[in-house]
């Protein structure tokens, strides 16, 4: 656990608001209706990447009319500070057999590309119906693997984000907004 001496030295770390809960609130809502459009009626499985995705995942799910059955799948990318490790390893799976699913992937952002390019892989050789990737938030200056969203709401610089959903060392998730951590 992080040693914070007071609310407001918690709060020091946040440097400054990127995306604002409203521009967040009106990028899902045009998110949702591109789902729509492209399933056209028919049922999607939507798929969270815990724990990251959370918010997203929340949000995103109630903007969609399509019928839709949601899923979780942990995948931990371990960080040191806000470096990360390099290693993905998947925690939690999901409970559904997917061989019959639309399947659209919430992720909260793509950094090294890692995370998703493997779960990616592994989902894929269940064979679902098709298989989407919506992420919230893309870093595409950092990728060290190959591998690109089919949706994307934000595309932003090279810093190290918080809030909604996102974390440093576990904490921060629960920010209505995104911003960049202050080192
Ligand atoms: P990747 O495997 O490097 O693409 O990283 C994906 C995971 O790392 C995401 O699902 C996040 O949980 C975490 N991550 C990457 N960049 C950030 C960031 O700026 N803030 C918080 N978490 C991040
Ligand atoms: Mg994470």
């Amino acid at each position: 656990m992080a040693e914070f001496t007071s609310v407001a030295d918690y709060e020091s770390k946040i440097k400054r608001v990127l995306i604002t809960k409203e521009e967040i609130a009106a990028a899902i809502e045009k998110a949702g209706k591109e789902i729509d459009k492209i399933y056209d009626g028919r049922p999607i499985l939507l798929v969270s990447i815990l724990k990251g995705a959370f918010v997203f995942m929340a949000d995103l799910c109630r903007a969609v009319s399509v019928p839709c059955e949601i899923g979780f799948m942990c995948a931990k990318s371990y960080y040191q500070g806000t470096v990360s490790s390099g290693v993905v390893q998947i925690t939690m799976d999901l409970e559904q057999d997917i061989s019959g699913y639309h399947v659209v992937i919430a992720e909260d952002i793509i950094d090294t590309g890692r995370t998703l390019h493997d779960v990616v892989k592994l989902l894929k050789a269940r064979k679902p119906l098709s298989l989407h990737v919506v992420t919230l938030l893309d870093k595409p200056s950092r990728r060290l693997v190959d591998f690109k969203a089919d949706y994307s709401l934000f595309t932003i610089p090279d810093h190290f984000v918080i809030g909604y959903g996102l974390d440093c060392a576990e904490y921060f998730r629960n920010l209505p907004y995104i911003a960049e951590y202050a080192e």
